[in-house]
């Protein structure tokens, strides 16, 4: 074969080389150590002086022209193959993420939000107080006094070293609220309480609703219309029969513990009410002769245990999220 043949020969082989393994193969095929062109250089030594200079400047030529081809190709492949791994490593934004733990409304935080909301809905405002409380406005105030036996029914936590306990009811909110404004008023007050008890049905941190209505001529009557409502309301069922049972507490008067008939025609008591007693009216400069009024105080985990069959009241604090799964909510329900 003739050396033009030979080197158009190379050079389509370079041309044809497929990746760089191929084409690095052929660079050292060529131009290696012991190369087709390398091996022409090394005949040139047999040759005299003037065809020497002829034919090594040709070759040296030829040797040029391929190295140079073979760079340019591996250039062009190596463009080549970042291309094609960009094409393959790409992301497909558009696929759906994979299912992720979204988190749940804890059954309680549900209840309560939705109580509020419905007497929100007639009226009532929302107001709080702070967890540590005096025994002025824990007992006192309430019509509790020091060696009422109602105060050992509490079981209450004393902070040591002070006069304070932690509150254990929502009642002291009637006191601070309306010690700040002046009737007529109507309002809510759900927060944490404490007591010294823990078994299936009680835990020594649970929570309560408070509800006040204070307004001229405010009746028993409106007490009752208002807790059947609620309670037809929030058991999702316009026919639940409600009994209001005498029971008694410092400050109503009169005082009712209300049960609510369950299945199977049983008595569930679901909350504490009654008619605010004139002395924590006066206690909270308000004229029992111009103003009447009603409260109730309900276990915000009692309502939701019944509400969503929940049998033991420690199962909500315990954090088991699989638990949080079954009963929990999702943000738009
Ligand atoms: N504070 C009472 C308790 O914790 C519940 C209660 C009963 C609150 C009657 C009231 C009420 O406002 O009128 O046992």
């Amino acid at each position: 074969m003739s050396q033009t043949n030979l080197q158009q020969e190379w050079l389509q082989q370079i041309q044809a080389s497929e990746d760089l393994t191929i084409l690095d193969d052929l660079r050292v095929h060529l131009l290696g150590k012991n190369g087709l062109v390398t091996q022409q250089l090394k005949t040139l030594g047999a040759l005299a002086p003037e065809e020497r200079k002829a034919k090594g400047a040709e070759i040296n030529a030829i040797k040029d022209q391929i190295a140079l081809a073979i760079e340019e190709k591996k250039t062009l492949l190596e463009a080549q193959a970042l291309e094609s791994r960009l094409d393959n490593e790409k992301i497909d934004i558009t696929l759906p993420s994979r299912p992720e733990s979204m988190g749940k409304i804890h059954p309680l935080s549900k209840a309560i939000q939705d109580i509020t909301q419905y007497f929100s809905q007639v009226g009532f405002q929302v107001f709080d107080g702070p967890h540590i409380e005096s025994q002025e406005l824990n007992f006192d105030a309430l019509n509790i006094p020091a060696h009422h036996p109602a105060r050992q029914n509490h079981d209450t936590f004393y902070v040591a070293g002070s006069d304070e306990v932690l509150r254990t009811h929502t009642s002291p909110v009637q006191i601070r609220t309306l010690r700040n404004h002046k009737p007529p008023i109507r309002f809510l007050a759900p927060g944490r309480t404490f007591r010294s008890d823990y078994d299936a049905t009680h835990t020594p941190m649970f929570h309560q609703i408070e509800g006040v209505v204070i307004e001229e001529g405010i009746n028993f009557g409106h007490l009752k219309g208002t807790l059947i409502d609620f309670c037809r309301w929030f058991f999702e069922n316009p026919n639940m029969n409600l009994r209001f049972r005498p029971s008694f507490f410092p400050f109503t008067e009169p005082s009712a513990e209300v049960d609510i008939s369950w299945k199977n025609d049983k008595w569930l008591e679901v909350l504490g009410c009654g008619m605010i007693h004139p002395t924590v009216l006066q206690n909270c400069g308000v004229d029992p002769n111009q103003f009447q009024g009603f409260a109730f105080g309900m276990g915000a985990e009692r309502l939701t245990m019944l509400k969503y069959g929940i049998n033991d009241i420690r199962s909500f604090y315990d954090g088991d999220t699989r638990w949080l799964d079954l009963y929990g909510f999702g943000a738009q329900s």
